[in-house]
């Protein structure tokens, strides 16, 4: 077994296996151009941006750390990163900023050597370089938390981060150092615990220690805080603030523009696969980091005034308790829940508390042990599982879009038809109206301004933000009665993300309930009409939002109010 090649270890990675299949088998040879790597390029790319907009180097003397020129890269149907240049300094802590499918992750996924340009330069220290797998970009010193997680569910946290190390330490010596690790960082993390036990907070802990032991010389972070609740962004930023004061550069894409502002030295914005501008994120506003990146103003989120919550229950739930699955889960403590027609109700709460195991009791995931303890529109379906809960008219986003929310290897019609087939899309005899299913894809991808080829794309080819907006697209356009969602704008950017919260109060305006779980206060204040917390399993009464505020809510999600 391979065992530093992530590839291997990206077991789930569908982004690079449908990347395979996309291109025919070509997208993990070097290509023929891949000589271009080393040929010496004369021009600095940033300077193409334009004088004004470019910035200098923000640390250190001497050659930059890592230097891209004139990077190219094409999908069959789209090109990704079209003459990019990039340029990082030691020490310093440089963002890439975009609208989803800009072209972000591919650029990060060529500089860590997962996928190959088809043309450009990347400079090293000064020096021409050609990566053509992960294994030379950890040789020079580059380490990377991907996107998509890329782990080993039934291996331990200590197995998958050997695998990735490939280093012979013996396994009691690693468990202690990733111990002191998390521990010296604030990830907490169990080093004996099985992946597939744990939330996606806690896998993506697990992927930023797996980089912090490898001290890295440039550390590549795809969207490392989406998931990682409030509470663990400022130390995490703490950590990331001191390696680079040890010289460690950090290549960091985000779509949370505040944190870029408070946390990167300098960013290069990307739309459309090219390089649109460079900028010192502190020295402008969110809303004007917005705008550079979608090339428009920032859609304004409209909600009518908070009423009075309406007497109709459509979803309730009734002392509901339900053991952990496993030694280390969080088990449902008594849960008392009404979700009412036309309103938004928020579930508060530090990863790994009891989001997974609520969602999954609600959606039919998990069954009740008593009748009478879930009643969906007036029927007791404590017993009854997804579809026929679906059918009485409930939509689900959970929070793992690959794998659960969409099958990678299925095209998007495909997925519309798992979760979306009482749309009319079942004709006698079982048989699928394929028209009709493909109208329903074409129609979500126009309507949530889903980048891909079109309906036969495969899921696994959509960047992270068009994915997540398919998915949400495709429940809310069932027009649910009750719509369960799991960080509903994870991942996306921020004009989908206001057009996501948008589509949210809409459908609560036609008078569905909608429940929210979302790690993110701020979403949770903006759309919310009420907010739980859960810990520890248990949740709290809801409280009006008018009646709360973020310092009250942030205190009970750490136990320390009730
Ligand atoms: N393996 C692939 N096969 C085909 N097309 C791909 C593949 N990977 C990415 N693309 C396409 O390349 C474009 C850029 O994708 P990329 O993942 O780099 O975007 P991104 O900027 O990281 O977006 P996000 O913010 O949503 O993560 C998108 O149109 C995407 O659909
Ligand atoms: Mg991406």
């Amino acid at each position: 077994m391979i065992l530093d090649n992530p590839r291997v270890i990206n077991n789930h990675d569908p982004i690079e296996h449908n990347a395979t299949t996309a291109t025919g088998g070509t997208a993990h040879a070097p290509m023929g151009e891949a000589e271009h790597l080393s040929a010496n390029g004369t021009t600095p790319a940033s300077s193409k941006t334009g004088g004004a907009a470019h910035a200098s180097l923000a640390a250190g003397q001497g050659p930059a750390r890592l230097k891209l020129h004139a990077i190219r890269k094409a999908w069959p149907t789209v090109l990704a990163n079209d003459d990019v240049g990039l340029e990082v300094a030691p020490g310093e802590i440089h963002a890439v900023l975009g609208e989803n499918g800009a072209g972000k992750s591919t650029l990060v996924k060529i500089i860590y050597g997962v996928i190959q340009a088809d043309s450009g330069e990347i400079q090293w220290e000064g020096r021409p370089v050609r990566i053509a797998h992960p294994a030379d970009a950890r040789a020079l010193g580059i380490g990377m938390v991907f996107q998509h997680f890329s782990l080993f569910e039934t291996l331990t946290v200590a197995e998958n981060i050997a695998l990735g190390l490939g280093s012979r330490t013996p396994m009691e010596t690693l468990a202690e150092r990733i111990i002191e690790t998390s521990r010296r960082y604030g990830l907490a993390l169990d080093p004996r615990r099985h992946v597939h036990e744990l939330s996606v907070g806690e896998r993506q802990r697990v992927e930023i220690v797996r980089c912090l032991l490898q001290s890295p010389r440039l550390l590549i972070m795809d969207e490392p805080t989406s998931v990682l609740p409030p509470q663990l962004v400022e130390p995490l930023f703490q950590t990331l603030r001191t390696i680079a004061s040890e010289g460690c550069s950090i290549l960091y894409i985000s779509h949370k523009l505040e944190e870029i502002r408070a946390l990167c030295d300098r960013a290069t914005v990307m739309r459309a696969g090219r390089v649109t501008a460079t900028c010192r994120p502190a020295e402008h506003s969110a809303s004007e980091l917005a705008e550079m990146m979608i090339g428009r103003e920032l859609p304004r989120v409209t909600r009518a005034a908070v009423s009075a919550v309406a007497p109709e229950v459509l979803l309730a739930v009734d002392k509901l308790t339900i053991p952990p699955s496993h030694r280390y889960g969080t088990g449902l403590q008594s849960i008392q829940l009404a979700l009412h027609a036309g309103e938004i109700l928020g579930i508060a709460g530090i990863s790994g508390n009891g989001q997974t195991e609520l969602l999954d009791a609600l959606c039919g995931e998990s069954l009740a042990e008593r009748a009478g303890q879930v009643r969906l529109c007036g029927q007791d379906v404590g017993r009854i599982g997804v579809a026929g809960r679906r059918s009485l008219g409930l939509a689900t986003v959970v929070e793992e879009r690959q794998g659960r929310g969409a099958v990678p290897a299925l095209s998007l019609t495909q997925n519309a038809l798992l979760t979306a087939s009482r749309q009319g899309f079942l004709r006698g005899g079982g048989l699928v109206d394929r028209k009709a299913v493909r109208r329903f894809t074409e129609r979500c991808i126009e309507r949530f301004s889903v980048r891909c080829s079109g309906p036969e794309a495969l899921a696994g080819s959509l960047s992270g933000g068009n994915l997540q907006r398919f998915i949400v697209g495709r429940e809310l356009m069932q027009s649910p009665r009750v719509l369960l969602v799991a960080q509903p704008t994870w991942g996306v950017d921020v004009g989908a993300a206001a057009f996501i919260r948008q589509s949210l109060l809409d459908l609560r305006e036609r008078a569905a309930a909608v429940l929210v779980i979302s790690d993110d206060l701020d979403e949770l204040f903006e759309i919310c009409d009420r907010i739980a917390v859960i810990a520890g399993g248990k949740l709290s009464a809801p409280r009006p939002i008018a009646d709360t505020d973020e310092a009250e809510i942030g205190l009970m999600m750490a136990g320390a109010k009730g």
